[in-house]
């Protein structure tokens, strides 16, 4: 298969990596609106640069699209038009009315697209899932969602990120719609700028907090932030009635114990790049498959819909000081409140 890499910046080049090594690959054309960020993907890899997105399109069976998140809505819609099948990187789109439309358009062309919330693929939130699916958790009472990054994004990166809820929470929300299998009813968030104040200046924030309750009542807390001194610390903790369990706490999590017995640590995880490097694998081996006919998108721009509903809700929560019901968040209330969201 042909497969067009479009963006190879940091996640671009691992993406660029998996698919090169992955045997169902015949060529991997990789562009880049920096064309010098295309031609050293492609060195380092064996795959071949190309000098323009449409080229790359043109040649190809299948698209991975790794731009920033700015560009995702118009090469979506390339790609589809197409009728290529289609990975995008998270967020589906930067807006909730073209990541709407965008559903509209995906379900209607009835072109396979996955979309890359990779801990979907990590071994332990699925083992997550299996259980709470099994009932082996019992009910469950309250999910905890921690989200601390190592290091700030570049500064570059902010102003097309979206924003903290939509570029880094989103993540929490999905998984926390992927492991519980529920719906998000409402939000409360409240955000600071604790870690540097290059966030202010793109109406931003670094440091979060939000409460998060689903339509049977499970709770969910979320804190994340923009840096951790000890690393790149993502976990998922579930309290149900029969069992307590954890994704992210081990040798490598990056938090020191001040019990006097705890045990000794491993080097902590450094980035999402490691951290998550297998679920990445496993994210893109499925997209192969889904490419081939074999499998349906295992994460739909539906999901991501409503993930960015959720993240969208989160930012009027912040903004406006206030607990923010999903229902308000349809396309003709994005239109209203449209401005605020950062
Ligand atoms: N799933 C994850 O864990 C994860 C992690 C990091 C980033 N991401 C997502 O991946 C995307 C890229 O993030 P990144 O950290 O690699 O950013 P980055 O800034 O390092 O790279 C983005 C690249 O996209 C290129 N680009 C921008 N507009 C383009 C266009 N119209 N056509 C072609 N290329 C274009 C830029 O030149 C750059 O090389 C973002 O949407 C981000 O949300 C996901």
């Amino acid at each position: 298969m042909k497969i067009a890499l479009i963006g190879a910046g940091r996640i671009g080049r691992l993406h660029a990596r998996h698919l090169a090594a992955d045997p169902a690959t015949r060529e991997l054309l990789i562009a880049d609106a920096l064309p010098k960020a295309a031609e050293t993907a492609a060195r380092d890899t064996g795959g071949r640069s190309v000098p323009t997105v449409d080229e790359a399109l043109d040649l190809a069976d299948a698209v991975v699209i790794a731009a920033a998140t700015d560009a995702h809505a118009a090469l979506v819609r390339a790609a589809v038009e197409r009728g290529l099948p289609t990975f995008v990187e998270k967020p589906l789109a930067l807006e909730l009315n073209e990541t709407e439309d965008l559903v509209e358009l995906i379900e209607e062309s009835r072109v396979p697209v996955q979309v890359g919330f990779q801990r979907r693929f990590d071994r332990a939130y699925r083992e997550g899932r299996r259980l709470v699916e099994a009932g082996e958790l019992g009910r469950i009472y309250l999910v905890r969602l921690i989200a601390h990054d190592a290091e700030p994004p570049p500064p570059a990166y902010i102003p097309t990120s979206g924003g903290m809820f939509r570029d880094s929470s989103i993540h929490d929300f999905d998984a926390f719609r992927y492991i519980t299998g529920g719906e998000v009813e409402s939000v409360f968030a409240l955000g600071t700028v604790r870690v540097d104040e290059v966030f202010e200046r793109h109406d931003d924030v670094d440091t979060v907090g939000a409460l998060l309750r689903l339509a049977d009542g499970t709770l969910g807390v979320l804190s994340a932030t923009r840096h951790n001194p000890r690393g790149y610390d993502i976990r998922m903790e579930l309290v149900g009635a029969r069992d307590s369990v954890s994704m992210g706490v081990g040798p490598r999590t990056p938090s020191r114990s001040l019990e006097p017995d705890a045990s000794p640590t491993e080097a902590a995880w450094e980035s999402f790049l490691t951290r998550f490097e297998d679920a990445y694998r496993a994210e893109l081996a499925a997209f192969v498959a889904m490419a081939r006919g074999e499998s349906d998108s295992p994460c739909t721009a539906g999901d991501a819909f409503e993930a960015m509903r959720i993240a969208v809700a989160a930012t009027i929560s912040h903004r406006e000081s206030r607990v923010v019901k999903l229902a308000e968040i349809a396309r003709s209330r994005t239109e209203v409140t449209h401005a605020p969201v950062s």
